[in-house]
């Protein structure tokens, strides 16, 4: 019998407790990339979130302590009693996330690719590689055969949910690029911080606009932000309003020719103030 993983004894913040809550159920593999010491995969793997729970990120000792720690909270299942529950499995993996092995599980898994606590350049580049690696797949195995490469015929096996420091506008622009659309978003705020999470699926954004303020179906991924500003109580607009004001002035700040489309960002949050000020 292995110890118990006390998610209460452990400080873990809002914004990974956030990111927890909204995994849902149904993905074959859920990915905690850039894991640090893995305080998210063990919350996923405490409620048995998907078959495979994987750890990646690029600092060996890093790895080596967790796979000891997952060892003693989370042992294989034939080491526990419960062999009759569906409980998750773990992987760790050292390596870089851009070169993630999602094509060694097969071309039916359901992938979820979790990042989190990275700078949103950076972030853009990892999602930009996995999704071109997936391609590369693609092609290989089908797209090169038939000479087709409309991506309206591949399925949804890939889904990410994202939480970058910093940089919002650049990486939702940036991977609305890349062809990615929103499931969810939300705006948390930490220790007078403000983090934008986002649910992203390679799914066809819907073309009817869809006016309810928690959806399933994916809609365009907007660079500014869409779902989250809808349907907020009073706390959460004060709290949008305070967060729009200071993105606001971050932009201000910045040199006209250092960011040459500074006045549409800026008028673009602008709008989005006036809405929620109506
Ligand atoms: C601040 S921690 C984030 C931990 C956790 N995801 C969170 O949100 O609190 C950033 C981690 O990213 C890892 N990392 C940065 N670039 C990486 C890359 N290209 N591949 C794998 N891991 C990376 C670092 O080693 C570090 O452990």
């Amino acid at each position: 019998m292995g110890a118990i993983f006390e998610a209460s004894a452990v400080k873990i913040s809002q914004r990974l407790q956030q990111i927890n809550q909204m995994v849902e159920q149904g993905y074959d593999h859920i990915w905690d990339c850039c894991c640090d010491h893995g305080l998210l995969g063990m919350l996923l793997l405490q409620r048995n979130a998907a078959p495979k729970v994987h750890f990646v990120d690029c600092v060996a000792p890093l790895m080596q302590q967790l796979s000891l720690e997952l060892a003693r909270f989370f042992p294989p299942h034939h080491e526990t009693e419960n062999t009759d529950l569906a409980l998750s499995e773990w992987q760790v993996h050292c390596l870089d996330v851009a070169a993630l092995p999602l094509a060694q599980y097969g071309k039916q898994a359901k992938h979820l690719v979790i990042i989190a606590g990275v700078g949103g350049e950076l972030l853009v580049e990892l999602v930009r590689s996995i999704v071109a690696n997936q391609q590369t797949q693609r092609d290989a195995q089908s797209g090169n055969k038939l000479g087709n490469h409309d991506l309206s015929q591949s399925t949804c096996q890939l889904e990410f949910i994202l939480c970058p420091v910093h940089h919002n506008y650049h990486v939702r622009s940036a991977l609305a690029e890349l062809g990615l659309s929103l499931k969810d978003e939300y705006l948390l705020e930490e220790n007078q911080r403000f983090y934008e999470i986002l649910h992203l699926t390679q799914a066809n954004a819907c073309s009817k606009t869809n006016t309810s303020s928690k959806t399933t179906e994916a809609v365009p991924l907007s660079a500014t932000g869409s779902i989250m500003w809808q349907g907020l109580d009073a706390d959460k607009t004060n709290q949008a309003k305070r967060y729009l004001d200071q993105t606001i002035g971050h932009y201000q700040r910045i040199p006209e020719h250092r960011m040459p489309n500074k006045s549409q960002i800026v008028a673009a949050y602008q709008h989005i103030l006036q809405q929620l000020n109506c």
